[in-house]
């Protein structure tokens, strides 16, 4: 959801800025632009749109060795060249991009900008229309940026040009993530390393509410108070080559194919040399104490939560709620008496999820992030982290995160049954080895797939997933993947449920997709496929190796029973994958949506 991108040099800032633009396209926008400094001023370029267009949009001949850029996903105002960003102030001196949402930008204009004229509807424009008006009495750049950004409420990251001066850059950030990188004669600003990764892997984080004075050959972080603060940086761990699509023509399939390779790396990094589980010992005391565990999540995260309880709950014996972020801050349940909050987040910048994380900490409750990227705000906001290993996931529709997410929680509740001293009749290393051999076979199956995508999902305006038991929440992933990147409305339900009022929706030649993975439930979810293909559905049974029947559209390799989303959830993504393939949609960055969705 927006990125920023900043250069401060000795060389033309375009590349940079373009480049990193279109590095940051994974997290959804629907605007961009860029602002370039040189010694005819500021040069301003923005487009509706994309980065290619963006692209053509801009001078060639324009030279500037200072700029910044941003991708916008529309918040306060529609998609347009006016609300796309950098925005500048009245007179033309500052100019600023801004990622998130300022909270009382109302406010403001009403208490200080009353005489001003806006240009844009959006939140944006008030932040840069201030630092102008309090410029105008105190005559001082980084004094008027730290004034605005003592009243700032919400979230933000901020990078600012003074077209006075063409040696700083003016960046702060709060709630939003932001990172300064550094190079030799060079810095960079940007959303997230992956931007500019081809010309620094050298890092420094940037904390809530602080300044940041980007030089081209130093940087300076401040409290808002002005004091200086220290800060080493770090090495970014992600391979340049981690973020290209190499031969695949969607990074969505990159990342289906990658799910296999992902198992292994988590069996490697979760074991020790005598093959025991390989987990930090704070948060094995911090499960073993506590007496409920609240799973936190959004999208995708959510669904491997759901998972990820069943298998705490029978493994661990510790009960388990899991809730949608955006749902708990404002409803929450009464908790017991010693809770421990696990939040599960691919960035782990999701907003949502970041609110509940700042409520519960706030009430002294310990926190449990699980996430792919480990300086992310949930991260180190959290007491505890546990890595997914999953690599950059660039497609908008999560994959290869769900299935790491739900491995990393199998390992986690096998690790507390052993540590509470529990009996157990299950090896994850072991049963995760299977998995991996199985979504190997999976991911060699496209064709097939493909074909059933054409028979079942072609012509249709929407789709039903169902499944019992530990399938209903694949089937909820499943129904999630494929309205996300094929618009087809689609929906997830407990197979025993739909005739409880969702099979009024059946009609000829409904599409209905669904799991017989579970041998409990095997019987009773063939008889509500029965019923609804009685009612004209074109029904398809995904089931597995040992409980298939005759007319069973897919198969899928045993697996144990416990960990059967982690090979039925894959087939389901190729499903949705060739279903919007077919129907031409932008697979990897569907409308609407962002990877990182930053705002509440
Ligand atoms: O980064 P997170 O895991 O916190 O993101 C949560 C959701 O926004 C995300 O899973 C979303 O639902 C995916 N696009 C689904 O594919």
């Amino acid at each position: 959801m927006c990125g920023i991108v900043g250069y401060i040099g000795q060389q033309d800032s375009k590349e940079v800025l373009l480049t990193g633009l279109e590095k940051l396209e994974y997290r959804g926008y629907d605007s961009a632009g860029i602002a370039l400094l040189n010694q005819d001023g500021v040069n301003l370029f923005k487009v509706k749109g994309r980065i290619a267009a963006l692209k053509e949009e801009v001078d060639q001949d324009v030279h500037a060795t200072m700029g910044i850029g941003h991708t916008r996903w529309a918040t306060h105002g529609e998609p347009s060249v006016d609300n796309a960003h950098p925005h500048q102030s009245t007179s033309g001196r500052f100019t600023l991009v801004h990622n998130g949402v300022i909270e009382n930008y109302q406010d403001l204009k009403r208490e200080y900008l009353q005489d001003v004229t806006f240009k844009s509807e959006t939140d944006t424009e008030v932040v840069v229309q201030l630092i102008e008006k309090f410029y105008q009495t105190n005559q001082d750049t980084l004094a008027s940026f730290r004034q605005t950004m003592e009243l700032l409420k919400g979230s933000y990251a901020i990078a600012m040009i003074d077209n006075e001066d063409s040696d700083t850059l003016y960046v702060s950030k709060n709630k939003s993530p932001l990172l300064v990188g550094l190079g030799n004669d060079f810095n960079v600003v940007a959303s997230d390393a992956m931007a500019t990764l081809k010309v620094t892997d050298q890092y420094l984080e940037i904390h809530d509410k602080e300044i940041v004075i980007v030089n081209r050959e130093s940087v300076t972080i401040q409290k808002l108070d002005g004091t200086v603060l220290e800060r080493s940086p770090y090495t970014a761990q992600i391979d340049a080559s981690d973020i290209e699509k190499g031969t695949y023509p969607h990074f969505m399939l990159k990342e289906i194919d990658e799910q296999p390779i992902v198992m292994r790396k988590i069996i490697k990094e979760y074991q020790n040399d005598n093959n025991e589980l390989k987990l930090d010992e704070n948060i094995r005391t911090a499960m073993k104490a506590a007496d409920r565990i609240y799973i936190i999540a959004a999208g995708t995260s959510y669904h491997a939560g759901l998972v990820g309880k069943e298998f705490i709950e029978k493994l661990a014996k510790i009960p388990v709620e899991v809730h949608v972020a955006s749902e708990f801050s404002y409803n929450m349940p009464l908790l017991s008496e010693k809770p421990l909050f696990i939040f599960i987040s691919q960035s782990g910048e999701t907003a949502d999820s970041r609110a509940v994380l700042v409520s519960i900490k706030e009430m002294g409750h310990p926190a449990l992030t699980i996430t792919n990227v480990p300086g992310s705000t949930l991260s180190r906001e959290a007491d505890y982290t546990l890595h997914l290993y999953a690599g950059p996931e660039i497609a908008v529709a999560s994959t290869k995160a769900y299935t790491a997410q739900i491995a990393v929680l199998a390992i986690l509740a096998v690790d507390t049954a052993r540590a509470k001293g529990l009996e157990l009749d299950f090896d994850p290393m072991q049963e995760l080895a299977i998995v991996a051999n199985a979504m190997d076979v999976l991911t060699a199956q496209k064709e097939e797939i493909e074909q059933l995508a054409t028979d079942y999902l072609a012509t249709s305006r929407n789709a039903f997933f169902i499944g019992r038991s530990a399938d209903y929440n694949v089937a909820l992933e499943g129904s999630l993947k494929l309205k996300e990147i094929s618009y087809i409305q689609a929906e997830g339900f407990a197979g025993g449920e739909l005739k409880h009022g969702t099979i009024a929706l059946i009609e000829k030649g409904t599409p209905v997709i669904a799991l017989a993975t579970q041998e409990n439930v095997n019987y009773s979810i063939r008889g509500n496929v029965q019923e609804v293909v009685a009612r004209g559905a074109n029904a398809m049974i995904v089931s597995m190796k040992g409980l298939e029947q005759d007319d069973d559209a897919f198969v899928l390799p045993k697996v144990h029973e416990l960990l059967t989303p982690l090979a039925s959830v894959v087939p389901l993504q190729l499903l949705a994958y060739y279903a919007a393939l077919h129907r031409g949609c932008d697979v990897d960055k569907p409308r609407n949506l962002a990877k990182s969705v930053t705002v509440e």
